[in-house]
């Protein structure tokens, strides 16, 4: 693989200041946020006074905790555009979550912020490895989901060609890779084993394509399969952390060079780590719930906004900036089977372990009586299809799921291309419980 690490001088002055200058700019800039969410929000001044906490009581950043969580219902509550902070003929663009679990909720940007948001994805690509003059093959959906759009002005904004294709008609991914021969990819991990497998099909090689790197994110992935994706391509594969309530993409992103966790770009979205069952904050280190507070956004300030995902807080390395843990996932993604809790991220991590299975997997749950039940539906990979290396794999998968996570599962080890596929942010879990 290419040494893609870019060059210190293209790095903006604050990725690498000091803390000290950090923090005073955080402090600076939380102040005038929730000054300007207080004055501009209905909400947001209902839940200050009936807090009895008023903007100007944070003297420190340790005084955020006084302040009241926002959650993704007060969005909901609040739809479309009850929490914007601008009038609307300041708002620019909307974006919206797909809203697959009820309301959608609706995000919007000023000039200001769309400016923000390019400026935050191309420091990302930057930090990726990608440089102007580079070609992007930006796979993540266009349309009303963040992914496509934000990435895509990010790369112009960085002043790499964009190829905008979007997600979707895996074989013509494969066909535009070779055609036009770009420098990075940018894609959900869980769609990029769909494109490898469509590499296979087509009987190319992937390791002789042109990908350098791919910034993959939007969905958990482990380092597991961070190891299974640059083996395949040989590239780089690195991760990028966004939510639509906070920005999109480019919230934080992992360095190239260190590939560690993703530093947060903490000079516009402040970090605090919850207990997710007291809202307490913890110590950096300790995992927890994310949540963050937006310090220059104009349209939709976010005030210690819930994410739900669950990482830690790790001091900087190749930038100035604290990271963030690979997620491990949300947490109600969690399956708590029989009193021990399980992410899909810790089976990704078993399965890819084990010799003769393809990565596409789902976890089913379903109740056995008063029993919960939880099969990893897997596939083979076509070199290892019979029924005996299958039993095999099976019976490992079960035994490490075993070993290390201490539950017993049951392993459908299926015919290659039988496991559902995803085009953007995979389905892990089908609950059939409640049916
Ligand atoms: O998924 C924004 C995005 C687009 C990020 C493209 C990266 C690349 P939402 O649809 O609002 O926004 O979903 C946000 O996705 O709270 C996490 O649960 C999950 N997520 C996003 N990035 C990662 C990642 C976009 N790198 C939700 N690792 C977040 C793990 C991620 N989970």
């Amino acid at each position: 693989m290419k040494d893609l690490t870019p060059d210190r001088a293209s790095l903006e002055p604050i990725e690498i200041a000091s803390r000290d200058e950090i923090e005073a700019l955080q402090l600076q800039r939380m102040q005038w946020s929730l000054r300007h969410a207080y004055e501009n929000v209905a909400m947001y001044k209902k839940r200050f006074d009936e807090k009895g906490v008023h903007p100007v009581d944070l003297k420190s950043l340790k005084d955020l905790s006084k302040f009241p969580f926002t959650v993704k219902d007060d969005l909901r509550d609040n739809y479309p555009f009850g929490m914007f902070a601008v009038p609307m003929e300041k708002i620019r663009k909307v974006h919206a979550s797909s809203g697959t679990t009820g309301k959608a909720t609706v995000v919007g940007y000023s000039d200001a912020d769309c400016e923000l948001f390019a400026n935050m994805v191309a420091r990302s690509l930057r930090a990726s490895g990608i440089k102007p003059g580079d070609m992007v093959h930006n796979a993540y959906g266009y349309g009303l989901f963040t992914g496509g759009l934000g990435a895509h002005f990010g790369i112009e904004k960085l002043g790499a060609t964009v190829i905008p294709v979007s997600g979707g008609m895996t074989p013509r991914q494969v066909t535009l890779i070779n055609d036009f021969k770009p420098d990075a990819i940018l894609v959900t991990p869980s769609y990029m084993l769909n494109i490898l497998d469509e590499f296979h099909a087509q009987g190319l090689d992937p390791r002789d394509c042109s990908l350098q790197v791919g910034v993959f994110g939007a969905e958990p992935w482990t380092n597991a399969m961070r190891q299974e994706v640059e083996d395949a391509f040989d590239m780089h594969a690195v991760d990028i952390y966004g939510l639509s309530e906070i920005l999109g993409p480019g919230v934080a992103n992992e360095c190239v060079e260190t590939k560690d966790g993703l530093h947060i770009w903490e000079d516009h979205f402040y970090p605090e780590i919850i207990n997710p069952e007291t809202g307490e904050p913890v110590e950096d280190g300790e995992e927890g719930e994310l949540v963050f507070t937006t310090l220059s956004k104009e349209a939709l300030p976010m005030i210690r906004y819930r994410t739900k995902d669950l990482t830690r807080l790790l001091p900087g390395t190749a930038r100035s900036m604290r990271r963030m843990e690979k997620v491990t996932g949300r947490v109600d993604d969690m399956i708590i089977l029989r009193g021990v809790n399980v992410f899909p991220t810790q089976i990704e991590e078993r399965l890819l372990a084990i010799e003769g299975l393809a990565p596409h997997f789902q976890i089913e749950l379903s109740r056995d009586g008063r029993m919960d039940q939880m099969t990893v539906l897997v596939e083979a990979t076509p070199n290892a299809a019979d029924e005996t290396s299958r039993n095999i794999a099976s019976a490992a998968l079960i035994k490490s799921i075993k070993d290390t996570i201490g539950i017993s599962a049951k392993v459908t080890v299926s015919e290659p291309n039988s496991v559902t596929r995803s085009e953007g942010k995979a389905k892990r879990v089908i609950d059939l419980r409640q049916v």
